[in-house]
């Protein structure tokens, strides 16, 4: 089952975030997928703030340290896997369980994790259909 949502703004986009994070909790993975620019991370912006992490601005691409950690009511750890050669070899080995024991894991450019992503995981797409709209497809993938 997919779910489909239409965002024609930024600030739809995360108040799309926000409202999804309520779904969302300790245990779960969402991969984020979509081009340069596509708004992955303005939608992790949305979820951190569902996510009562108290100033959604300082979330920002984790790029030069992998994986950045957010107290908000629950652990929630930013992943981006852009300038990671071997995605797939190397995320276990970031502590990926260990994450998903504590709280909540957003990974941006999860595509790249190929067959390294935990499964269950809800997979985001987001896809840019004008300067300012996109579609947002939500899927459980098991
Ligand atoms: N409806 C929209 N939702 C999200 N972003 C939008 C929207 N319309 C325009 N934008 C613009 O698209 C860009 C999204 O940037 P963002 O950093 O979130 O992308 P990203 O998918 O994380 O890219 P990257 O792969 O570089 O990390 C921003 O410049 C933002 O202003
Ligand atoms: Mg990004």
């Amino acid at each position: 089952v997919t779910e489909t949502f239409t965002t024609r703004s930024v600030r739809g986009t995360v108040k799309l975030g926000r409202e999804l994070a309520e779904r969302f909790g300790r245990g779960d993975c969402l991969a984020l997928v979509g081009p340069l620019g596509a708004g992955k991370t303005v939608l992790v912006r949305g979820l951190t703030a569902g996510w009562g992490v108290p100033d959604e601005r300082c979330v920002a691409s984790p790029t030069f340290v992998l994986v950045r950690e957010y107290e908000g009511t629950l652990p929630v750890f930013h992943m981006d896997l852009y300038r990671l050669d071997h995605a797939d070899a190397d995320l276990p080995g970031l502590g990926l369980a260990e994450m998903l024991s504590e709280g909540v894991v957003v990974i941006e450019w999860a595509d790249r994790a190929g067959e390294g992503l935990p499964k269950p995981h809800w997979r985001i797409d987001i896809e840019p259909t004008g300067p300012r709209s996109r579609t947002v497809r939500l899927a459980h993938v098991v």
